[in-house]
């Protein structure tokens, strides 16, 4: 069953503890948490602090976003925060072989993100080690942002990748995700859905039925 990760990006800072306890409630797999830095994107977030209050409230999957650079020098304290997934952007770092394997030293799961700008070809190598890939359908920074269509055939090709070279990770789509544009995501072998402006922006109420109509 394809899994929901919604990211708490949009939601106002006072209401997150409401919203991930109703989304922890509604059946949702994990919970998403974009870390930005203000100078990998033009957006600043949160820190290793948002894991840290998040890991007292719920023991769904905590999926970080590192959308920052460098990378490797914050790796630990998000580990010791409470992440159970951490994801980056290697063309943030280029230490992104010793960041994939200091993660699995803390025995997490490792995954990259793919910006709409990069092909699969120029990530290629590290899709042996990895158990995440998100396929980013927005420019990272921002929720709310228009779908990108054309980002989509990347699902299929790690799909295909996937199968014909036994990896191991898991595809998640990343950006501009509700249920009508979820449509061809699943089509093409998506197995996670982050959801931010889509779910977070709603009331609690509505969870169950728009989790439905996602999966
Ligand atoms: C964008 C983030 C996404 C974003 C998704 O840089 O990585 O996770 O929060 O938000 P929506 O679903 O509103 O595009
Ligand atoms: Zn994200």
């Amino acid at each position: 069953m394809i899994k929901i990760s919604p990211s708490i990006l949009s939601a106002d800072l006072f209401e997150i503890e409401k919203k991930v306890k109703a989304l922890d409630k509604a059946g949702v797999e994990y919970i998403h948490i974009d870390v930005m830095d203000g100078h990998f994107v033009k957006n600043l977030t949160f820190g290793s602090n948002m894991v840290k209050s998040l890991r007292r409230i719920t023991s769904k999957v905590l999926d970080v976003h590192l959308m920052i650079e460098p990378v490797k020098l914050y790796i630990k304290e998000f580990v010791d925060a409470g992440s159970d997934i951490i994801t980056f952007h290697p063309e943030a770092d280029k230490n992104s072989f010793e960041i994939i394997q200091l993660i699995h030293d803390y025995n997490i799961k490792a995954g990259i993100a793919i910006h709409p700008d990069l092909k699969i070809s120029d990530i290629f190598s590290f899709l042996p080690k990895v158990q995440q890939v998100i396929v980013m359908t927005v420019l990272p920074g921002f929720g709310g942002q228009k779908f990108m269509e054309n980002q989509v055939y990347k699902i299929k090709e790690l799909s295909d990748l996937r199968d014909k070279h036994d990896f191991n990770y898991e595809i998640s789509v990343d950006g501009g995700i509700t249920d009508l544009t979820a449509v061809e995501c699943k089509k093409n072998g998506v197995d996670i859905l982050a959801v931010g402006s889509h779910l977070l922006n709603k009331k609690e109420e509505l969870y169950p039925e728009l989790i439905k109509n996602l999966r």
